[in-house]
């Protein structure tokens, strides 16, 4: 049971005590801050907000929330677009933005281990200074926290190449709900002693423990890249060209989009369009070694365009050509957050999509017709962002109903082509209804076991990832 207003006081005096009264901050403003992440309709609410310099200090606060039944939401940049570090019922937000240093580097194995709340972006500058590489990347890697990331898995725009952050970690350290301090994995190469604990804690987003440290391969720097734009007269198109290009290139991201997508970008940012307007767009980043990397691209784009499926293409000359192109993409997100979208970031396997994109827009005219979709996405990875927008002078909660419609039918739609209701953002709150259309009542029981294992009093992040019992 969740302790009443006294019992939140005690726990807060005896984290105070335990760690000095500047560990925590109470004030409005940052417990409006701190109690909500960029997904939106979130009244924030925590009781306090913890601030700890140190692993130790973060077992301290757990141990204390336990002692008590303190509910405990594990913070990172807070960038999430589920829910996922909203504090909206008197629980105790632990940031980890104090615990932002490099603790370790090993030259010889390209690995550093870092504390949890490293920005992404000083990650990949630390990994750069070095003549190496962290790969994953996205649009709010410069707020975002490396724990965070880790706790929800984080995707971006190079996974087709590289994978999710999942692939880029050997180790962490973990508070667990019990308060306990787990060491995983411990940067080896090599470690086949049985289940390893490292993967249940990525993606677990704060509902078994919080990460206070991980190790991290690098790689060696990439090899020069090259960033091609294609304007398509249809969906099935972009899936053609994927597929010539991935039979014969090494390709660093393929992503898609829209053009009403488009529109609203420029329209935001200014700077003319770079190809006449088309129903869609695809933006290719490939490795490009030398000269006969290009001409293959240039040899399949010819071929595409004699096939009528593409109407035209644009490649990036120089880098701040490459990153001007870039830029449209990787602003859509924050161009369309007026819109209060509802959002989705799903996937079905590359060879399903041209089907399922077909039945999934015709489900959601049945649902939402007049309302106006924006498509992007990651597409090189089959995960597709589809965001509704609500307008203006609609109602948000006749706007909520109809997306929920929408929502059920197409988590049914992925159920049927063995798809994921989350791709990237994660389950947090939003989806957890939906969880069990891509996750089976046997896993789903299995990840409660899970929770009880490592969190028996249930005091992390309550109410996130699983849906409500019942
Ligand atoms: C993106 O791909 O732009 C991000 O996942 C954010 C979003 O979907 O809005
Ligand atoms: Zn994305």
């Amino acid at each position: 049971m969740a302790p009443d207003r006294t019992g939140i006081a005690a726990a807060l005096e005896a984290i105070g005590d335990a760690l000095g009264a500047d560990i925590l901050l109470q004030d409005p403003d940052s417990l409006a801050r701190y109690g909500v992440d960029r997904s939106s309709g979130w009244q924030a609410s925590p009781c306090a907000v913890a601030r700890p310099r140190s692993t130790a200090e973060v077992q301290t606060i757990v141990a204390i929330a336990r002692r008590y039944r303190l509910a405990v939401v594990p913070s990172g940049g807070r960038t999430g677009l589920c829910g996922g570090a909203v504090a909206q019922s008197g629980e105790l937000v632990l940031s980890l933005e104090r615990m932002n240093r490099l603790l370790s580097m090993d030259a010889s194995e390209r690995s550093v281990t870092v504390e949890a709340g490293m920005i992404t972006a000083n990650l990949q500058a630390l990994a750069s200074a070095q003549g190496w590489f962290y790969p994953v990347d996205f649009a709010s890697s410069g707020s975002s926290q490396i724990g965070g990331n880790i706790a929800t898995n984080a995707g971006g725009i190079r996974v087709i190449r590289y994978g999710m952050t999942r692939s880029q970690i050997t180790g962490l350290v973990v508070v667990d709900g019990r308060g306990e301090v787990l060491e995983l994995n411990r940067g080896l190469k090599k470690n086949n002693t049985g289940p390893d604990f490292r993967h249940l804690f990525i993606g677990s987003e704060g509902v078994l423990g919080v990460i206070t440290e991980a190790t991290v391969q690098l790689l060696p720097a990439p090899a020069a890249s090259r960033v091609m734009l294609f304007s398509l007269p249809a969906f099935g198109g972009i899936l053609k060209l994927l597929r010539a290009f991935s039979d014969s290139i090494e390709i660093n991201a393929f992503e898609f989009f829209s053009h009403n997508a488009l529109e609203k970008v420029l329209a935001r940012l200014g700077g003319a369009a770079p190809l006449a307007a088309a129903p869609f767009y695809a933006l290719l980043e490939f490795e490009s070694r030398q000269e006969a990397d290009e001409s293959r691209v240039l040899e399949i784009f010819e071929k595409a365009l004699a096939a009528g499926d593409v109407y035209d293409a644009v490649l990036a000359g120089s880098d701040s050509q490459a990153r001007a192109l870039w830029r449209l993409r990787e602003s859509i997100s924050e161009t369309l957050s007026p819109w209060k979208p509802w959002k989705n970031d799903i996937s079905v396997r590359v060879s399903r999509m041209e089907a399922f994109i077909e039945k999934a827009g015709a489900l959601i005219d049945e649902a939402c017709g007049g309302l106006e979709t924006v498509w992007y996405g990651h597409l090189g990875d089959g995960n597709i962002h589809l965001n509704i927008l609500k307008p203006e002078e609609l109602d948000p909660s006749l706007f909520k109903e109809r997306c929920a419609v929408a929502g059920s039918a197409v988590a049914g739609l992925l159920q049927e082509f063995g798809g994921s209701v989350s791709a990237e953002h994660g389950i947090g709150l939003i989806k957890r209804d939906y969880l069990r259309y891509t996750r089976s009542a046997a896993e789903i029981s299995a990840l409660r076991g899970l929770k009880a294992v490592f969190d028996p009093d249930g005091i992390m992040n309550p109410g996130k990832l699983l849906p409500p019992e019942g």
